[in-house]
């Protein structure tokens, strides 16, 4: 199987399956407990039909919008991911040049592997930041200095991993950053000679946000929920997410809000966005799906924030179907990070490309010429 054979999300799951050792897939595939919250994000799409229009002379289609006051040419960005490089040595550089070429959004994560200063000097495009709150105030304070200084557009607050989900696949493979050495790793070392050839012969991935402040993640080989659980400040709040608003003075994202009440406060606080998500069904297991909740949240704020549907997109169905309810864009992570683990900066081309062109044909076939024609009467609830 190659990168042309991919012809969606499912294709580049199954490439990025074989050229990844176990530990490493399952780290960017599982999610938390029993994986029900992570199923429903894309089931529930499922469960909503859409009903089109025809005769709507479509040959022309208008997909560009305006979200976290920056211009796109599509309704679907990239949302930060941690440990991009352990998946491709390019990891965050390949992404971040593929949202370049797409006129679209991409985030560098508190855990990327590419630091702050090298995408704000070589991406000229709109960069979003998403920023951890760590018990140590220096760390937090350096990240968001370093975000001014390198020019990044928006920051995001994620509000959703105040402690570790439980991700039982990486419980199973002993998943750590940075990988510990034993049979197991060396055994998917043996058996995927091209990731392993290019995690020797590359530079070394480092956690390059926080490799001055902390060793833990960098030298010190932990679980990400280990990570969260010892690193992160349970005390933050909501005094705090306005603090850190007002201080960045700019667009100012709440990542991870699922309750309309939260939705309130957000705008309260003076966020200019929020991403409804619950991580990619990666923390709390049962939580509902971004798209189930969006309608509520939708009504409570859609005209006071941008609000983005994150998590459970697969198809540009889904797309038009969270934008037919009200949401501004769409975002997500394995939509892409599949596509980067198989095959790098011209795997997440294909995916962007593949998730673009499903879409103009979708509005085609839907019978809609541009975004704000999407409404709710496109649609059905079974
Ligand atoms: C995760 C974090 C790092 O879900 O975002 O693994």
């Amino acid at each position: 199987m190659r990168l042309k054979h991919c012809h969606n999300t499912g294709d580049f799951r199954e490439l990025a399956r074989r050229r990844l050792p176990g530990p490493i897939f399952h780290y960017i595939d599982g999610a938390a407990e029993d994986e029900v919250t992570y199923r429903r994000n894309t089931e529930a799409f499922e469960q909503c039909d859409l009903v089109p229009n025809v005769l709507a002379g479509v040959d022309k289609i208008d997909m560009t919008t305006t979200v976290l006051g920056q211009k796109l040419s599509m309704p679907f960005f990239l949302s930060p991911t941690a440990l991009q490089r352990l998946f491709h040595p390019d990891g965050e550089r390949a992404v971040a040049a593929a949202a370049q070429k797409f006129d679209t959004l991409f985030g560098i994560s508190s855990i990327g592997t590419i630091s702050i200063e090298e995408i704000g000097s070589t991406i000229s495009s709109p960069k979003m930041f998403q920023l951890y709150v760590h018990k140590d105030k220096a760390l937090t304070q350096n990240m968001i200095d370093r975000c001014k200084d390198a020019n990044f557009e928006i920051l995001v607050l994620t509000v959703d991993t105040i402690v570790g989900g439980k991700r039982e696949r990486d419980l199973q493979s002993g998943f750590t950053t940075p990988l510990k050495l034993n049979w197991r790793s060396l055994l998917g070392f043996m058996t995927h000679p091209r990731w392993a050839l290019n995690y020797l012969t590359h530079e070394r991935s480092e956690l390059s946000q926080l490799k001055d402040y902390i060793s833990e993640g960098t030298n010190i080989a932990v679980s990400v929920a280990d990570y969260f659980n010892t690193m992160l400040d349970q005390s933050m709040d909501w005094n705090m997410a306005e603090d850190l608003a007002q201080q960045w003075g700019g667009q100012f994202v709440l990542k991870g809000v699922m309750s309309v009440g939260d939705a309130i406060r957000a705008v309260d606080i003076g966020a200019t966005a929020i991403m409804v998500s619950n991580h990619g069904g990666r923390q709390l297991d049962g939580s509902r799906s971004p798209f189930d909740q969006l309608a509520e949240i939708v009504d409570a704020v859609g005209d006071d924030i941008d609000v983005i549907c994150d998590g459970g997109i697969r198809r540009g169905t889904h797309i038009l179907k969270a934008l037919s309810v009200g949401a501004k864009a769409c975002s997500g992570g394995r939509a892409y990070l599949y596509a980067l683990a198989a095959a790098g900066q011209p795997g997440v081309e294909r995916a962007l490309g593949l998730m673009r062109s499903e879409l103009e044909r979708d509005m085609k076939l839907m019978g809609c010429t541009s975004i704000g024609q999407l409404g709710r009467n496109n649609l059905r609830f079974r």
